[in-house]
């Protein structure tokens, strides 16, 4: 069974950017098979992990559903969707992708939830480590295509602003009853500009903090991947450090 680490965050924060420093980091320490999940519609883990996107999981619902007789003989709507799907998975040098997008079509989507609800727990029994890259209002966890994760991280900066929506996505993932493990705050682009007492009055776990690097900002303008990274870049020394408390558990 697979460790499924799911990020959150409001948007901004740093979840896409985090998602692809984990699997920089799991996969340069070959602690085994990764499979990334981009589950915001409106994002780019493909972009910075410097992978072409495939179709997305919505593409392909909504392809079927507009053209439902041209299934293949003999194969049932169900099988012909994880096909497609399986078929999505961008296969690279040490990790796979899948981006979920987002069906716009107006197929039917408890249908459609349940067939991804199936296929997404198929899926992480194949892969030791899951990332889930997810959109700022869990609309995947509302949806329950992803029903649990061994690790919940929600991403804030220092503000309070921030902090407080943490919290409030933290409560929201309770209240959708997305069952998780472990769960903690991690506060990124961390300039020493916060206090000990206003992450404690949060009353989520604290994980640690990221620094902002300017070789991050770098990459992101020169459309570049997490992959140019330098080795000994400060952003993926201080993950190294926090990687007990996030992967080393399973
Ligand atoms: N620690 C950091 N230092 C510098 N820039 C960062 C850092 N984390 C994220 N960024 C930049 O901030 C922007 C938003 O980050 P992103 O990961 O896309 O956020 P989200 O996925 O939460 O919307 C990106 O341009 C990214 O390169
Ligand atoms: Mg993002």
């Amino acid at each position: 069974m697979g460790y499924i680490i799911a990020l959150a965050g409001k948007g901004g924060t740093g979840k896409t950017t985090l998602a692809a420093l984990i699997v920089r980091i799991l996969k340069e320490r070959q602690l085994g098979s990764i499979l990334a999940i981009d589950a915001d519609p409106n994002s780019n883990l493909g972009d910075v992990l410097g992978v072409n996107q495939g179709d997305s999981v919505g593409e392909i619902l909504d392809r079927i559903s507009a053209a439902p007789e041209k299934l293949p003989a003999g194969m049932t709507k169900e099988r012909f969707i994880q096909h497609q799907v399986q078929a999505a998975i961008q296969e690279e040098n040490g990790f796979d992708l899948l981006s979920m997008g987002k069906p716009e079509g107006p197929g039917c989507y408890c249908y459609v939830n349940n067939v991804l609800r199936g296929l997404i727990t198929k899926l992480i029994a194949d892969y030791d480590y899951i990332i889930i890259d997810n959109e700022a209002g869990l609309e995947h966890l509302s949806r329950r295509t992803c029903r649990s994760a061994d690790m919940l991280i929600v991403v804030s900066d220092a503000s309070n602003v921030g902090l407080k929506s943490a919290v409030r996505i933290m409560d929201l993932a309770k209240t959708l009853k997305f069952e998780f493990k472990k769960n903690g705050l991690l506060i990124n682009r961390f300039e020493n500009n916060i206090l000990e007492e206003k992450i404690a009055e949060t009353g989520l776990s604290y994980l640690g903090s990221l620094p902002a690097d300017p070789e991050i900002e770098q990459l992101s303008l020169l459309g570049r991947s997490i992959f140019s990274l330098k080795p000994d870049a400060q952003i993926l020394r201080s993950l190294n450090l926090l990687g007990e408390q996030i992967w080393k558990l399973k």
